[in-house]
C-alpha cells in the first residue's frame, strides 16, 4: 500500500518565477509551475493528483512564490477570482474522505498538519495552526466536532477546521436548486470570487459540463483583510483518512484584481479509468468493509454516548468551591438518584423550584433534591458559603441540608428526605388524614425548639424568613421539621440593594418587614404566630371567605378573644377532641406572636418556656392592634420578591434584650 518512501515528495517543478505571476490559466498541469508536497504528483497527462490510493495521507500544490495579496497603499485584501475543475473518486462507493480545499496560506510548509478531517491544513492542537490560513473546503465527511453540517458541503475556514460559514454542495442553473454529489467521481467546476470593496466571497460550483450558475452556492461576507498577511501562497490541499479516495485537479485559472480566464474543457487531462477487480479481491474487500462498518458503528455509538453523557452531566465548578468538597454533590449521582429528574419522582413544585425524591446511588440514602433555577452568578459565592454553613446546623427539628450541586443556570440542593410530606397537607382543604390535637401540639413544640435553636442556639443568629405550614415537613415519626430556609437569600443576590423587596408569604409578613425590608428574629416570631394560629384553627392566615371579617385569621381570633370566646376560633374538625388549656394557650400565644408591634412579641426562648408550661402566658395587650395586622394594609411589597438583610444576621433586636421587655398586661 505504500510503495514509496513517505518523505520523498518534495518536488519543485520548474524554476520559481521572478515576476509576480498573478494571472494564469492551466488547462492541465503539464507545464504548471507548482510546488508539491505530501503525496501530490503530476501525472504524465497533466493531471494533478493530490492524493491517490495511499492512506492516510495529505497532498499539497502551491504556487512556488507567495503573491502580494494586499494593496500596499490601503493595506486591504485584493479582489481575486479563480476557477478550477476537480474530481473526487472514492474507491468504495460509501466509504470516502476527506476532501479538497482551495487555500491561501502564509507559509506553504504544512508539515505540522494532519490528514483526514484536518484536510492537511491543521493539526489537533489548539490553536489548530500558527500558520495563517484561509481555505475554501469541499468537505466530504461530517465531523460533528467541527460543527460540520453534512458530508457534502462547501465551507469557508479561517485558521481552523471549523467553518465560518458553510452550505450543502448544490447548484442552480435555472431549473431549481440541485444537490451536487462531490464524490460522484465526475469532474466538478468551482468558481471562487472575492470582492475587496464589500469583502464578499462567493463560491459557485456545478458539474464540469454545466455553465456557471448565476447564483453562488455559498456567499459570505468575510473581510479577508483581517485574515491574511501581505504575501500569501495560493494553492490546494487535500487529505485522505482510512478510506481510499483519490483527489484530482484537472485545471486551474486564477487572477488577482480581475476575472480569471475560463478553462478550456477540451484541453483538460482525462481521469484514470477505474479498473475492474477480480472477484476474489472484491470478496475480501467486501468483508473488510463490513468489518470496518461494524467497527465504525461501535466507535460512533461509543462517541455519541460519551459526548451525550459528558454534556448531560456537565457541572459548574469554581476554585473557591474546593473547600466545600464534602458538601458538593456530583450531578451524575443526583441525576441517577432521581432517575433523570423524572416526573414520577416529583414531590412538589413551589415558588423556588421543583423538588424530586431520590435515592443516592452508593449509600442508598433517600433524599429530596430541590432544583432551583438561577441565572445570575453574582453573589453565588456568598450564597454557597451560607448554604454550606447552614448545612452545619444540627437539630432534630430541622430538615438536614446535605449539600449542593451547581450547573449552568441551576442550583441543586440536597436535603434529607421527609417521608410524610408537609404539614399543610394535613391541615387545609378537607385533608385526607386529619392530625389529632396531640400530634399538632407535638409538632408546634418541635418547630418552636428548632426556631429557638436558629435564633439563639448557634454561633450566629439565623433568621428563617419563611415560616409557614407548607415549610414544615413531617418525618417518619410525625415530628415537625423546619425546612427550606435560606432560599430567600438566593433571590436577594442580583437584585439592586437600593430597592427593597420583601420576601415571604402573604399573611406571614410582619408589618415592620414590609416597611423596612429587614428580616429579624422578630419577623420570624410574627410568622411563627401565624403558624400557631394555622395549626390551631386548621386554615390559612388569609383566606377569601364569604364574610369579610373572616378573611384575615388573626383578626378573627382577635375578635373571638375580645368577645371572651377565643376557643370558638379553633379548627371545627377537631370537635371536642382537644385539651382546652393547650388550645387556649396556643391561640393566645399565636396572637401574642402576631402583635403588630415587634416589641410586644415574645422571643423564642420565652415561647419555648410557655409551651413547656415553665413560664406563665403573658397577658395580651389590647393596644396597637389597630395597626395593619396582616401586613396587607399597605402596599409596597412584592409577594414573591425578595428582601434586604442577610440570612445569617446579627439581629438588631437581640433576643436577650427582648426578653427583658415587659410583655404588657393591662
Ligand atoms: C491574463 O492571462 C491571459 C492568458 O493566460 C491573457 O490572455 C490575459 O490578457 C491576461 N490578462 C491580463 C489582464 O493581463
Ligand atoms: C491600491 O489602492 C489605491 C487607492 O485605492 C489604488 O489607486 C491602487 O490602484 C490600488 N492598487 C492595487 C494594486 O490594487
Ligand atoms: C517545515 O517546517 C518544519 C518544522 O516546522 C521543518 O523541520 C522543515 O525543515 C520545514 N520544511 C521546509 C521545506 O522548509
Ligand atoms: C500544530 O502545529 C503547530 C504549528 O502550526 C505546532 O506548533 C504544534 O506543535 C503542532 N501541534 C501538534 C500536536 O503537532
Ligand atoms: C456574489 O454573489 C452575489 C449574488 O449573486 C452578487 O450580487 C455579488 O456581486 C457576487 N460577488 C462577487 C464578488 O462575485
Ligand atoms: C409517616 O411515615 C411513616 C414511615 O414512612 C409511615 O409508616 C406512616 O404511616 C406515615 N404517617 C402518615 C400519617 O402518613
Ligand atoms: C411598641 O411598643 C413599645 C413599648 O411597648 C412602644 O414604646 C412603642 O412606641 C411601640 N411602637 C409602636 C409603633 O406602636
Amino acid at each position: 500500500m505504500f510503495p514509496k518512501n513517505m518523505f520523498f515528495f518534495l518536488i519543485l517543478t520548474l524554476t520559481t518565477a521572478s515576476v509576480q505571476d498573478d494571472n494564469f490559466t492551466y488547462n492541465g498541469f503539464g507545464a504548471a509551475k507548482l510546488h508539491l508536497d505530501g503525496i501530490a504528483e503530476i501525472a504524465p497527462n497533466g493531471l494533478l493528483i493530490l492524493t491517490d490510493t495511499r492512506e492516510p495521507a495529505k497532498g499539497h500544490a502551491f504556487l512556488p512564490t507567495p503573491l502580494r495579496f494586499k494593496n500596499s497603499t490601503t493595506g486591504k485584501a485584493l479582489s481575486f477570482s479563480t476557477s478550477f475543475i476537480f474530481a473526487i473518486v472514492p474507491k468504495y462507493q460509501d466509504l470516502f474522505g476527506h476532501g479538497i480545499a482551495f487555500v491561501l496560506a502564509q507559509s506553504a510548509n504544512l508539515s505540522y498538519a494532519l490528514p483526514s478531517q484536518f484536510l492537511g491544513l491543521f493539526n489537533s492542537s489548539n490553536p489548530y495552526s500558527s500558520n495563517q490560513i484561509v481555505a475554501i473546503e469541499f468537505d466530504t465527511n461530517m465531523n460533528p466536532e467541527f460543527n460540520d453540517i453534512d458530508n457534502n458541503h462547501v465551507g469557508i475556514d479561517v485558521n481552523g477546521p471549523k467553518s465560518l460559514s458553510s452550505k450543502h454542495a448544490a447548484y442552480d442553473n435555472g431549473g431549481g436548486l440541485k444537490s451536487l454529489n462531490l464524490v460522484s467521481g465526475k469532474p466538478i467546476q468551482a468558481w471562487i470570487e472575492y470582492n475587496h470593496l464589500d469583502g464578499q466571497l462567493n463560491v459557485t460550483l456545478a458539474p464540469a459540463d454545466v455553465a456557471k450558475p448565476s447564483v453562488p452556492c455559498l456567499s459570505s461576507n468575510v473581510n479577508l483583510s483581517s485574515w491574511i498577511s501581505d504575501y500569501m501562497y495560493v494553492g490546494f490541499s487535500s487529505a485522505v483518512g482510512p478510506f481510499i479516495t483519490s483527489h484530482y485537479m484537472l485545471g486551474w485559472s486564477f487572477k488577482l484584481n480581475g476575472k480569471a480566464q475560463a478553462l478550456d474543457l477540451s484541453q483538460l487531462p482525462s481521469l484514470p479509468r477505474i479498473g475492474s477487480k477480480s472477484t476474489l479481491e472484491s470478496w475480501k474487500i467486501g468483508l473488510l468493509i463490513i468489518l470496518a462498518i461494524v467497527l465504525l458503528l461501535i466507535i460512533t455509538i461509543g462517541v455519541i454516548f460519551f459526548v451525550k453523557s459528558s454534556t448531560k452531566f456537565r457541572e459548574v465548578f469554581e476554585d473557591w468551591e474546593l473547600e466545600y468538597g464534602p458538601q458538593r454533590f456530583c450531578y451524575k449521582d443526583l441525576f441517577l438518584a432521581t432517575k433523570g429528574f423524572r416526573d414520577q419522582h416529583l414531590l412538589g413544585a413551589g415558588g423556588f423550584g421543583r423538588v424530586y425524591k431520590g435515592v443516592l446511588p452508593d449509600s442508598e440514602i433517600p433524599v429530596a433534591v430541590k432544583q432551583v433555577s438561577h441565572e445570575s452568578r453574582q453573589g453565588m459565592r456568598e450564597f454557597i458559603a451560607e448554604i454550606v454553613s447552614i448545612g452545619r446546623l444540627r437539630h432534630r427539628n430541622l430538615v438536614q441540608l446535605l449539600g449542593y450541586c451547581r450547573r449552568k443556570g441551576e442550583l441543586l440542593l440536597v436535603y434529607e428526605f421527609m417521608p410524610n410530606s408537609s404539614l399543610d397537607k394535613y391541615l387545609f382543604n378537607q385533608p385526607k388524614l386529619m392530625l389529632s390535637w396531640g400530634q399538632r401540639f407535638h409538632i408546634i413544640k418541635g418547630v418552636a425548639s428548632a426556631l429557638y435553636y436558629l435564633h439563639e442556639g448557634w454561633e450566629k443568629v439565623v433568621v428563617h424568613r419563611d415560616i409557614k405550614a407548607s415549610n414544615i415537613l413531617l418525618d417518619d415519626q410525625m415530628n415537625g421539621r423546619l425546612g427550606d430556609f435560606g432560599l430567600a437569600r438566593l433571590y436577594d443576590h442580583g437584585t439592586d440593594p437600593q430597592t427593597t423587596h420583601v420576601v415571604g408569604t402573604l399573611g406571614y409578613l410582619a408589618p415592620e418587614l414590609t416597611k423596612t425590608g429587614k428580616a429579624t428574629t422578630g419577623t420570624d416570631v410574627f410568622a411563627f404566630g401565624g403558624f400557631l394560629l394555622e395549626v390551631a384553627c386548621g386554615r390559612r392566615p388569609i383566606e377569601i371567605r364569604a364574610s369579610e371579617e373572616d378573611v384575615v385569621l388573626v383578626d378573627k381570633v382577635l375578635e373571638c378573644w375580645k368577645a371572651g370566646t377565643i376557643l370558638e376560633a379553633r379548627d371545627p374538625n377537631l370537635g371536642n377532641q382537644y385539651i382546652v388549656e393547650e388550645m387556649e394557650m396556643v391561640l393566645k400565644l399565636g396572637l401574642l406572636c402576631s402583635h403588630p408591634n415587634s416589641s410586644s412579641r415574645p422571643p423564642m426562648r420565652l415561647v419555648m418556656r410557655i409551651l413547656e408550661r415553665d413560664a406563665p402566658l403573658p397577658e395580651i395587650s389590647e393596644d396597637g392592634w389597630n395597626a395593619e395586622v396582616s401586613g396587607m394594609g399597605e402596599g409596597g411589597f412584592d409577594n414573591y420578591g425578595m428582601s434586604g438583610s442577610s440570612l445569617l444576621t446579627m439581629s438588631a433586636c437581640s433576643p436577650s434584650t427582648m426578653e427583658s421587655l415587659p410583655l404588657t398586661g393591662r
